[in-house]
């Protein structure tokens, strides 16, 4: 593993943790650059080749592989989706399942659910894991992790996507690229970039200004680039500024080529190109995409016509097809160097998935303390809803995973209660929908289901019984991966399928009622909050997600899970619906700027339900005496420690993330009130203080200029504000930068 520890002499940062005596940050991941040992051997190669051959290298010649040329030993790479694991092995030339029954692999945690946890090294274990799990399946890619950023709570892909914040955004992407990456698999970011929404994304026009597309939008992938050395990347749908990102110059070859130096293949997304010449030119390097004759793809023939019709020179192919042997031999799948063989579906990688999913449970109200579950006292629980028995491995349209596990929160309760309890199951309420209404995605029709939202009755008195039947209840709602899926947004906020009205019936008759949401973005739980004194929130949690579920509800684990957005009270709340950005139409333009997220709600004064950042505990925690490692001001190239104690001033062991937020108040330029640069997740054992030491580089605090082109750290003083959630400051300290 490649982390390295910033001021710290111990060896493995969980163990250091576990002491909750002294903790430093910041673990910082890097990634091994591509190699160029082999360039001369890969241009006699490449000399050798001819312009069928080459051409070949540079698209999809089945579904998720490219080309080899045997005579010459370069093997075919080979690609598989994606971030929920390894996807179930797809037939060579159409959509449809294999049908083989050995792509059986791990389901992870989706990506809010890993974001959830605030825990880099999480982010590290769940790549190493995935990437492990894809050398056992002989993949040379994985398509994943996805990172853009979350603009919209209604974005199709928000379960998957990790984050509104940038920061967040990053520190979880590059470990986990770095797992991946350390097992000779090419982890492929995306998607390059701005696809923060499903609606027209195969030609919406994104536009975004300058500032706010160096600060929210590209700091993920530059990170990718930079530090994890990620050796792929795939080009979105959509377009930038007027251009397709597949075919996009500035973005390609500029700013990722060209500034931040990246050497590995540009991947398009899957049927996203839409020129020939002007593709290459403009920085792809390989054309994926959706079963139509291989050959008639814009990298095959046309191609080569335009080779032969001088429109193109051979070097131009050379070069991409270099970029991608080059890339080859850093993975060993050529260059006869010894390559690692990878493992599946192993008790470790289920135990990297529980581990994932035990920490990113958020406890967003525990008001009566009915949690955690005090089984001496109950002897029956009504378990009631549909998300109780729901499995999200597959579902939706885009990548799934085919598990042999996925333990739902039922069996998960089954397998935690002590025989004693009793468990009432009852649906309650039913994943329904109506006639599906059509919408065409480029070669792909999707149909946007339309949920039924009445109750049957029947259900609703079964649910009923058991409640009043039961000494307490947990209602198991939310959504899941056929309503929150690929290619298409959200309408609304609500809640489907009539759940409202039935939790609302259930807690009248049983109060002592705990309500589970189970769904991957914001929702609207006004009500619920109101009305119910318990409210936890998981996600599609992974292969042992009910496992990990119940765990916390039985405080076998202390919550520690810390949302990742912003959950609104109202949509147009939102930056980007309360500015009437989003969708648009052929264009789309992100009128908010840099106040994404929790920027727009902490600048706007505007109150959101549950904050960025926010989740309880069964313990409680205090921050306070943060210091700074020196009273002198700090220069542009050095790091702040700034020091807190954090302590457990509650009943139980557990673990607090410290987040702090930077703040500038006199500023040439325009500032959101408050912008995360540090955090650090701690175990503090109950009854004692953790000291916690942040890291905080003064470049972190630098903003983009646009009329410079360049990073500036602007001189004052910042004020950092440290607490557990960005609207809950338990300390605040002043830096004097000059
Ligand atoms: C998605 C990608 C995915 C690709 C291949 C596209 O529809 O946007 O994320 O990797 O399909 O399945």
């Amino acid at each position: 593993m490649a982390a390295v520890f910033l001021f710290s002499s111990c060896e493995n940062a969980k163990d250091k943790k576990s002491d909750a005596a002294q903790v430093t940050t910041s673990e910082s991941y890097l990634g091994k650059s591509i190699t160029h040992n082999y360039d001369a051997m890969i241009d006699s190669i490449i000399s050798q080749m001819t312009l069928q051959e080459k051409s070949g290298m540079l698209h999809g010649t089945s579904m998720f592989t490219t080309a080899g040329i045997e005579r010459l030993g370069v093997p075919e790479l080979k690609m598989a989706d994606g971030p929920l694991g390894v996807r179930e092995e797809i037939s060579r030339y159409s959509w449809a399942p294999a049908g083989l029954d050995n792509d059986f692999a791990t389901y992870y945690p989706a990506g809010a659910g890993l974001s959830a946890t605030w825990n880099p090294q999480l982010a590290y274990t769940f790549g190493n894991s995935v990437g492990e799990e894809c050398r056992a399946r002989e993949k040379d890619v994985i398509l994943s992790p996805a990172i853009n950023i979350i603009r919209t709570p209604l974005g199709g892909r928000t379960y998957e996507y990790l984050t509104e914040d940038p920061f967040l955004n990053k520190k979880l992407a590059v470990p986990f690229i770095v797992g991946i990456q350390d097992n000779d698999v090419a982890a492929c970011v995306k998607h390059y970039a701005a696809n923060n929404q499903e609606t027209n994304r195969d030609f919406v026009d994104v536009q975004i200004d300058e500032r706010a597309l160096r600060e929210i939008y590209l700091p993920v992938f530059e990170a990718a680039v930079k530090e994890a050395k990620a050796y792929s990347i795939m080009g979105a749908y959509n377009k930038f500024r007027g251009e397709y990102l597949c075919e996009n110059n500035h973005m390609l070859n500029e700013v990722l080529k060209g500034e931040w130096g990246f050497e590995g293949v540009v991947i398009s997304d899957w049927a996203a190109v839409h020129t020939s010449v002007n593709s290459l030119n403009s920085g792809l390097d390989i054309e994926m995409g959706t079963p139509k004759p291989f050959n008639e793809f814009f990298l095959a023939d046309p191609l080569i016509e335009a080779v032969k019709a001088g429109e193109i020179s051979e070097a131009e192919i050379d070069k991409h097809v270099k970029r991608i042997l080059q890339l080859m031999y850093t993975l060993k799948s050529m260059g006869g160097e010894s390559r690692a063989k990878g493992s599946i579906n192993t008790e470790a990688h289920f135990k990297d998935a529980y581990t994932i999913a035990s920490e990113s449970v958020v406890l967003l109200k525990n008001d009566k303390n009915l949690l955690p579950l005090n089984t001496s006292k109950i002897s029956s629980i009504a378990v009631i809803g549909a998300n109780a028995t729901k499995k999200n491995a597959l579902g939706g349209f885009g990548a799934g995973v085919k598990t042999k596990r996925e333990v739902t929160p039922l069996e998960g309760l089954q397998n935690r209660l002590p025989a004693s309890v009793k468990i009432n199951y009852a649906e309650g309420y039913q994943e329904r929908y109506a006639p599906k209404k059509e919408a065409k995605f480029g070669d792909v029709t999707q149909e946007r289901a339309q949920t039924i939202d009445e109750l049957d009755s029947k259900l609703v008195e079964e649910a009923l019984m058991a409640a009043k039947n039961s000494d307490m209840t947990i209602i198991f709602a939310g959504s899941n991966r056929d309503y929150e899926t690929e290619a298409s947004d959200r309408e609304d906020l609500e809640l489907p399928f009539g759940q409202d009205t039935l939790i609302e019936k259930v807690l009248a008759v049983n109060p002592n009622t705990i309500v589970v949401m189970i769904a991957g973005a914001p929702f609207d739980i006004n009500n619920i909050k109101e009305k119910s004194s318990t409210l936890v929130w998981s996600w599609f949690n992974g292969s042992e997600g009910g496992n990990a579920l119940a765990d916390v509800l039985l405080g076998h684990v202390n919550p520690s899970g810390k949302l990742p957005w912003t959950m609104p009270k109202s949509l147009m709340d939102s930056p980007a619906h309360a500015t009437k950005s989003f969708p648009g139409d052929q264009t789309v333009s992100y009128v908010e700027g840099i106040l994404v997220g929790y920027r727009w709600f902490d600048t706007k004064n505007v109150e959101p339900l549950y904050p960025f950042g926010y989740g309880l505990s069964y313990t409680s925690f205090d921050i306070n005496n943060v210091r700074l490692d020196k009273k002198e001001p700090y220069s542009e190239n050095e790091i702040i420690y700034v020091t807190v104690d954090v302590i457990n001033t509650g009943n139980m062991d557990g673990k607090e993330v410290v987040q702090v937020y930077s703040s500038k108040k006199e500023s040439k330029v325009e500032r959101a009130a408050q912008e995360l640069k540090g955090f650090e997740k701690v175990l503090v054992k109950k009854g004692q203080t953790a000291t916690v030491t942040l890291a905080l580089p003064v470049k972190e605090l630098a903003y983009y200029d646009v009329g410079l082109k360049k990073w500036v750290v602007e001189s004052g003083i910042y004020n950092f504000r440290i607490g557990n959630s960005s609207r809950d400051i338990k300390a605040e300290v002043s830096v004097q930068i000059n």
